[in-house]
């Protein structure tokens, strides 16, 4: 998978040379280019922002910087003078501003040869695992990292009249100074996912988030078996596969009960087996429906 990443920090995506990244890289299962945004500015400043159109506190980032990067990574060929200046009434009417990449329904197949375009946004839908998953597949992925206030929204609206799949991105409900962090977090999600990164796939399998019934994980305990008077529960010690199976899957239902219980009202009943069905009753949920449903709401 290739990976570009444009910021005006480069360097801080040093530490992509680290760990099972920098190994995957050593392998030839990665390639991470980070490139300066400020390379394609022509002013002394080599500025990157500007105030805000229709005022407002900070900088947003200047789309014709922007543009001038993208293309070049893109492979677009610049387009003519006269388009690239042209009044902005006539580009807006061009820009076809629907998602071609439905995250609702990934098609891992459509990522194959398509460069896909990512802009970490604090106010664009949240990156979830199944992105992370559907991502895992693609060819080429180009990162681009707002800082300030953020990017001109005409440049993503741009790239999507385009035909490119552009996506914007939340890591979460906070905000970041910038994208960097973002893209490191989805980094990491997206590429551990690839056949051949991890020593050993099986721990993929059995994560939390993984798979159509995503529940939290399991707690995990190693050796010894009591440290500091605490014991680890007695059933992992009983070499009963069934009864460990067991174990574990009633807490990920109880932890996920207590910590994310939006995941539970997400279940499909059908899935559930009559041993679920009995913890998840216990935890007051009712069953009988497509999904859960809490009763004592
Ligand atoms: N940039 C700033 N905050 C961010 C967030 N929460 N997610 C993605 N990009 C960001």
């Amino acid at each position: 998978m290739k990976i570009d990443i444009v910021s005006v920090f480069p360097e801080y995506f040093e530490v992509m040379n680290l760990s099972l990244m920098g190994k995957a890289q050593a392998k030839g299962l990665l390639e991470i280019k980070a490139h300066n945004l400020r390379d394609w500015t022509h002013d002394v400043h080599h500025s990157v922002d500007d105030t805000p159109v229709g005022g407002g506190a900070g900088m947003v980032m200047k789309p014709e910087v922007w543009s001038e990067c993208l293309d070049e990574l893109l492979g677009f060929s610049r387009p003519s003078a006269a388009t690239a200046n042209t009044d902005t009434e006539t580009a807006t009417d061009a820009v076809d501003t629907s998602d071609p990449g439905d995250p609702a329904a990934p098609n891992s197949s459509a990522l194959s040869g398509t460069p896909v375009l990512i802009f970490p946004n604090p106010s664009a839908p949240l990156f979830t695992q199944r992105d992370a998953t559907e991502l895992s597949h693609a060819d080429h992925l180009l990162f681009g990292c707002g800082r300030y206030e953020g990017y001109d929204a005409r440049i993503p609206d741009y790239y999507r009249s385009q035909g490119v799949d552009v996506r914007e991105y939340s890591i979460g409900d906070y905000v970041l100074n910038g994208g960097e962090v973002a893209v490191s977090v989805m980094l990491e999600a997206i590429t551990r996912l690839m056949p051949g990164f991890m020593g050993n796939p099986d721990s993929i399998v059995e994560e939390s988030y993984t798979g159509e019934g995503a529940l939290l994980e399991h707690r995990q305990y190693t050796k010894p078996a009591v440290w500091r008077g605490i014991s680890v529960p007695e059933v992992l010690l009983s070499g009963n596969h069934g009864k460990v199976d067991r174990f574990r899957r009633d807490e990920a239902l109880t932890r996920t009960n207590e910590i994310r219980p939006d995941l539970i009202e997400a279940l499909d009943c059908k899935a559930l087996d009559k041993a679920d069905r009995k913890t998840l009753m216990a935890l007051g949920w009712e069953v009988s429906a497509t999904h859960p449903r809490k009763l004592d709401r």
